[in-house]
């Protein structure tokens, strides 16, 4: 597995915004936006392109456009639709599925609820999004998942990871081939007994949408 910490004074700046408790639900929301932006930017470092011949108003010239099939982005629901927007700024002909994962609060288990995928993701670039890497349980399911129905190119996009869900993934998906790529805006110290990263920013559901 590829891992890439964002190492950016913007991104660091929005983050210590985001992990703040007095910060309100709009403005979290913003600064996710701003940040998925951001780290999608690294994230999109190797999209696929193809050549595309312009005329500018002075000449001729060969560029370059995104290739087909579309990327495709995933947001692990809920916490990952705060990030929907920011990554479909950056790709708006990308095309968007939605996986639906809850994890049990007391075991750590995850189970999916929803899923709305193509059938096939043979040949698709896939950005799995999701904002809190903890135990890593979430994201190994959710690449699973890809991987069974064909996804062989697959970048995870987290606003912060657990150190112990770095490992956990690392240790899920040795021999995954090709490797997976994760796109991280900082690494915190370590999860807390309730699974909680430390100092994290808290829920990131419930400060993106209100407590259920
Ligand atoms: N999910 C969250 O929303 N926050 C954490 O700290 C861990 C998992």
């Amino acid at each position: 597995m590829r891992v890439h910490v964002a190492d950016h004074p913007l991104i660091a700046h929005k983050l210590t915004f985001l992990r703040d408790k007095r910060t309100d639900s709009p403005t979290f929301r913003r600064l996710t936006e701003e940040l998925v932006t951001l780290l999608a930017y690294e994230a999109t470092r190797e999209v696929r392109t193809e050549p595309f011949d312009i005329e500018t108003p002075v000449a001729p010239t060969r560029g370059i456009k995104l290739a087909r099939p579309k990327p495709l982005i995933v947001p692990i629901l809920r916490a990952g639709l705060g990030m929907l927007e920011g990554m479909v700024r950056l790709l708006p002909t990308a095309e968007v599925g939605f996986l639906g994962m809850v994890r049990d609060e007391e075991t750590f288990e995850v189970s999916a609820y929803a899923n709305r995928l193509p059938d096939d993701l043979s040949g698709r670039q896939c950005y799995l999004i999701d904002p809190m890497l903890a135990t890593g349980h979430t994201l190994v399911m959710a690449i699973d998942y890809l991987v069974s129905l064909g996804a062989n190119d697959i970048t995870a996009v987290c606003l912060l990871g657990a150190p112990e869900g770095i490992a956990h993934l690392e240790e899920k998906l040795e021999g995954v081939t090709p490797p997976i790529t994760l796109v991280l805006g900082a690494i915190d110290e370590k999860l807390n007994e309730r699974g909680y990263i430390v100092p994290g920013l808290g829920d990131a559901g419930d400060r993106l949408y209100g407590v259920l």
